[in-house]
């Protein structure tokens, strides 16, 4: 029997159930995106007058590797000036083109001058007296998006208070991006964006602290199901009081709105400065001390089994009579590889000492190939035998023995 090793594994994620976390916090969209150009100063500044207790960075990247805020891939939307520098796909112009156009001007005079900033323009307007939210955006790993954010946290002084008070939340659609993240740091508080899908939270646990889910699919269920696993919910985008409440009712974590100016006197603590990034650390730090993960799996061990039944007999040959014979036994088969293949041997002829019979046996299987798992499956093996009228029959048994092999590629 030709045997190749497999194995499979089964986990199944274990939690205790868990309350929810109790900070909430306002995280300004694009800054104030609602009453001020998006990624500007201008949005940032006001976001933090009307009480966001995050301002977000949508991150892209320049053709010179500089990485800026703005959240289209291309300026066309967002950005004036002369075409040359101030359409088309970000990374297709230089930070020095992309200076020469207005971020503001498309929402209104007065904001004219309003420039596209560089994230390290961000961290140096306000360095540590504020929580960032920065998204890696359409990241393609020849951009080097994450290795140049962790790179300007560290120059920054960031990273620490990351870990520690989530000054810095790292959010994206890509979990591959974030994954990467997770591998350079994995002390780095991360969110992942995506739908409200309750099957989906354990891997995002594998990784995140939290989802960012499109505030239409959230439910109780979801949220309590994320709480169970010590993840914070924080829902995109939320600029109605009405859907406001009724999340605040299920208890998320908090949201991205474009005017923090509604969001602000609904919560139940209107947070200081950076304090309410550090209640929402505290929180999570104190729901992962009472729910611990756990696994419980097993294994399956390469198995290819073959086994014959009773041995096969065509019973008397009757000589001068021209006929087929036929007999038949079965063939039990049991595997756990991805597919399995049943064989036999060239049968050749049936032999009584030195004499053969003229005509070789024949071997017919019920079923020969299998496309996954098996297990016990009873295959009919039938042998046929020709006998010629005219063919000269010597007294005795005559016997062949045959092998006959299970085998697999991709065990
Ligand atoms: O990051 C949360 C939310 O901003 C995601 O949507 O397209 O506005 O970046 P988008
Ligand atoms: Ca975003």
């Amino acid at each position: 029997m030709k045997t190749k090793l497999a194995f499979g594994l089964l986990m199944l994620s274990l939690a205790a159930p868990a309350q929810a976390a109790a900070a909430q916090v306002n995280i300004g969209h694009r800054g104030a995106s609602g009453t001020r150009p998006e990624h500007t100063f201008a949005a940032y500044d006001r976001a933090l007058e009307l009480g966001a207790d995050y301002i977000e960075q949508d991150l892209q990247v320049t053709s010179d590797g500089v990485l800026v805020v703005m959240h289209d891939t291309t300026l066309n939307r967002t950005v004036r000036g002369p075409a040359e520098n101030c359409t088309g796909a970000v990374d297709t112009k230089t930070l020095a083109q992309i200076k020469t156009c207005s971020a503001g001007a498309w929402f209104g005079a007065e904001w004219e001058g309003e420039k596209i900033p560089t994230l390290e323009e961000v961290f140096q307007r306000y360095g540590k007296t504020v929580n960032y939210y920065i998204e890696t955006k359409s990241p393609d790993p020849e951009d080097k998006m994450e290795e140049r954010l962790l790179a300007l946290l560290d120059k920054y002084d960031l990273r620490e208070s990351a870990v520690s008070d989530w000054q810095v939340l790292i959010q994206s659609f890509s979990a591959d991006s974030l994954r990467l993240i997770h591998q350079m740091d994995e002390r780095l508080p991360l969110i992942f964006l995506g739908g409200a899908s309750i099957a989906n939270l354990p891997a995002v646990a594998e990784y995140a602290v939290g989802q960012g889910p499109s505030s239409g699919g959230v439910t109780q269920a979801f949220v309590d199901a994320a709480h169970a696993l010590c993840l914070s919910i924080h829902p995109y985008t939320v600029n109605d009081v009405a859907t406001m409440q009724r999340l605040l009712g299920y208890g998320v974590d908090g949201m991205f709105t474009n005017f923090p100016e509604r969001l602000d006197p609904l919560l139940p603590v209107r947070w200081n400065d950076r304090d309410g990034a550090r209640a929402a650390a505290a929180d999570d730090r104190a729901c992962h001390a009472r729910v611990k993960r756990d696994a419980v799996g097993g294994t399956v061990p390469a198995t290819l089994s073959l086994t014959m039944g009773a041995p096969a007999s065509f019973g008397a040959f009757v000589p001068g009579v021209a006929r087929e014979y036929t007999a038949s036994t079965t063939a039990n088969v049991i595997s756990s590889a991805a597919d399995a293949t049943l064989s036999v041997s060239t049968p050749g002829h049936l032999t009584n000492g030195t004499f053969s019979l003229a005509s070789p046996v024949q071997v017919e299987f019920g079923k020969t190939t299998w496309t996954g798992p098996v297990s016990n499956e009873s295959v009919p093996v039938t042998f046929k035998q020709t006998i010629g009228a005219g063919e000269a029959l010597r007294t005795g048994n005559y016997t062949k023995t045959l092998t006959f092999t299970l085998s697999t590629t991709t065990p």
